[in-house]
C-alpha cells in the first residue's frame, strides 16, 4: 500500500474509490505556484525560529522553485496513489528533491488546513486583479463604441415598448454603468480576500511563535487573520466573490439579452460579428449570437455556484471540516468563467456592426408625446394638465391615421389654444435627446460627461 502523508496510525489501507473520492489534485494543481509561495514564506519563518537552519531554508527555497518550475513546465509527476492534493504532491516531490531529512522540517507546526486557506486568497487575489484589468477593458470598448456612434439616435424601452428617443452609446453606457458598480465592489471584496491565515496551525494556532506579521508581508497580504478557528474555517472571501461574480454575470446578461433581441431581424438595429456567433446544421441561412446565448446561459451557471457553496457552509461545526475542500471548484470555475466572458463580450462590443439607419427608423412621432406637455409647461400649464392634452393629441392622430406630428396646426389648436407655429420644432428627435442635458442625460454633452469618466476610471489603475 503506498504511504500516505497521514498513514502513521493507520493498519488498514485506503479504500480505493475513498481515496479518488478523497483527493483534490485534480482540481488543486491549479493552485501550484501559491502553494509553493506559501511554503517559502514558511520557510523563512521558520529560520527566523532557528527551527531551519540557513543551509536547510535555502536548500527547502531552491527545491521549492524546482517544484514550482515542474508545474509550470508541465513536467511534473502526479504520483496518482499518493498525491492527495496539491500540499502532499509538492511536499512529496521536495522530499524526492533534497532529500526527506531536511524536506520533512518544512512542515514544522503547520497544517494544510492554513495552506488550503492561504493558497486559495493567494490565486484568488492574482485571479480578481486580473479579472478587474479584464473589466476595465470592457468599460473601454464600451467607452469607445460610444463615442464612435454619438450621433445614433434609437428608441429607448420601458417594458420593452418605444418611450423615448434615446442615444444608442447612452444605451450601452448605461450597461457600461453596471460593470463600473461591479468594479468598485470588487475592490471591497479584494480588500477582504488580502487577509492572511498562514500560521495558524490547525486550528489552535502556532506553538513556536512565528511571526504572522512576517508571514502576511512576505505573501503580500494586507492583514492578518485574527482568529485560528475561524481562519482555517474562514470561506467568506470565496461567498462574497461567488455573489459578487454573480451580480457582475447578470449585469452580463442584461446587455447579453439586449443585444440578443437587438440582432433579431424585428428591430435589426445591431448584428453580431462572424466571429462570436455560430451556424445551424440544419438551417443554411441562420446565424445565431451564441457568444450572447452563452454568457446569458453562465450567469446561472455563476448563481447556481453561490448558493450551492453558502449551502455547504451553513450547518458546519466550528473549525476546518473537509466540505470545506466543496469551495475550491466553484471557485475555480467562476472565475474561469467570468474570465471567458469578458473577453467574449468585449470582443462582442468591439465588432459589434450597428445599424444607426434601422434604428432611426425605429424612432415614431408618438415618442415625442411628453416633449408636446413640456412645451404647454412652458407656456404655464400645469403637467398634469398637460399631459391630458398631449394625450388627446395622440388619440386624435390615432382617429386620423396619422403621425402626431401631422396633425395640422389647427387641429392642434382644437385642443389647445396655447399650440403656437412654433410647435414643428417639437418634432425633432435630436433636439428632444439634445434637451436631456442634465447630469445623466441622452444629451451629447451628458453622453460625453459619462464617456469621461470611464476613461478616467480605466486610466487610473
Ligand atoms: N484539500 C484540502 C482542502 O481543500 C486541504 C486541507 C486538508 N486538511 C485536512 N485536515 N484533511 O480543504
Amino acid at each position: 500500500a503506498p504511504t500516505l502523508l497521514w498513514g502513521g496510525r493507520f493498519t488498514g489501507a485506503i479504500d480505493d474509490l475513498m481515496f479518488k473520492f478523497n483527493e483534490s489534485l485534480t482540481f488543486d494543481k491549479a493552485l501550484c505556484k501559491a502553494d509553493v509561495q506559501g511554503s517559502i514564506a514558511f520557510a523563512k519563518g521558520l529560520n527566523q525560529l532557528h527551527l531551519l537552519t540557513d543551509d536547510e531554508l535555502n536548500q527547502i527555497v531552491s527545491g521549492l522553485q524546482k517544484v514550482a518550475q515542474e508545474w509550470e513546465e508541465g513536467k511534473f509527476v502526479i504520483d496518482t496513489k499518493s498525491d492527495e492534493d496539491i500540499h502532499t504532491a509538492n511536499e512529496r516531490r521536495l522530499g524526492e528533491l533534497i532529500g526527506s531529512q531536511i524536506a520533512g522540517k518544512l512542515h514544522t507546526g503547520r497544517s494544510r488546513n492554513e495552506q488550503i486557506a492561504t493558497d486559495m486568497r493567494l490565486w484568488a487575489r492574482d485571479q480578481l486583479a486580473g479579472l478587474a484589468e479584464s473589466m476595465k477593458g470592457v468599460l473601454q470598448t464600451c467607452a469607445t463604441q460610444a463615442k464612435s456612434s454619438l450621433p445614433i439616435l434609437m428608441p429607448g424601452y420601458t417594458h420593452l415598448q418605444r418611450a423615448q428617443p434615446v442615444r444608442f452609446s447612452h444605451w450601452l453606457l448605461g450597461h457600461a454603468n453596471f460593470i463600473q458598480g461591479d468594479l468598485q465592489r470588487l475592490e471591497g471584496v479584494q480588500e477582504r480576500v488580502s487577509c492572511c491565515p498562514l500560521g495558524v496551525g490547525a486550528l489552535a494556532g502556532n506553538p513556536f511563535g512565528i511571526d504572522r506579521d512576517f508571514l502576511a508581508r512576505e505573501l503580500g497580504f494586507s492583514s492578518v487573520h485574527q482568529n485560528s478557528l475561524a481562519a482555517v474555517a474562514d470561506r467568506d472571501f470565496v461567498v462574497e466573490i461567488l455573489q459578487w461574480a454573480s451580480l457582475l454575470m447578470v449585469h452580463l446578461s442584461r446587455l447579453s439579452e439586449d443585444l440578443i433581441l437587438f440582432s433579431t431581424a424585428e428591430f435589426g438595429f445591431v448584428r453580431v460579428a462572424d466571429a462570436y456567433s455560430t451556424g445551424s446544421s440544419l438551417m443554411p441561412q441562420k446565424k445565431n449570437p451564441d457568444s450572447l446565448e452563452l454568457i446569458r446561459g453562465k450567469a446561472g451557471r455563476v448563481m447556481g455556484q453561490a448558493s450551492g457553496f453558502l449551502s455547504t457552509l451553513k450547518s458546519l461545526p466550528t473549525s476546518y471540516n473537509k466540505d470545506l475542500q466543496e469551495s475550491v471548484e466553484p471557485l475555480l470555475d467562476c472565475v474561469k468563467t467570468v474570465s471567458q466572458c469578458l473577453t467574449i463580450i468585449q470582443g462582442v462590443l468591439g465588432s459589434l456592426h450597428i445599424f444607426g439607419d434601422k434604428m432611426k427608423a425605429a424612432l415614431t412621432a408618438d415618442m415625442l408625446a411628453t416633449d408636446v406637455a413640456d412645451y404647454l409647461v412652458l407656456k404655464g400649464v400645469p403637467f398634469r394638465q398637460t399631459h391630458h392634452i398631449a394625450g388627446a393629441i395622440v388619440r386624435k392622430a390615432e382617429e386620423k391615421e396619422v403621425s402626431i406630428a401631422e396633425l395640422s396646426l389647427e387641429d392642434l389648436k382644437q385642443i389647445s389654444p396655447l399650440f403656437e407655429a412654433d410647435v414643428v420644432e417639437v418634432f425633432d428627435f435630436e433636439r428632444s435627446v439634445e434637451k436631456r442635458s442634465t447630469t445623466g442625460g441622452t444629451s451629447r454633452s451628458s453622453v460625453l460627461a459619462q464617456i469621461e469618466a470611464i476613461e478616467a476610471l480605466v486610466g487610473k489603475s
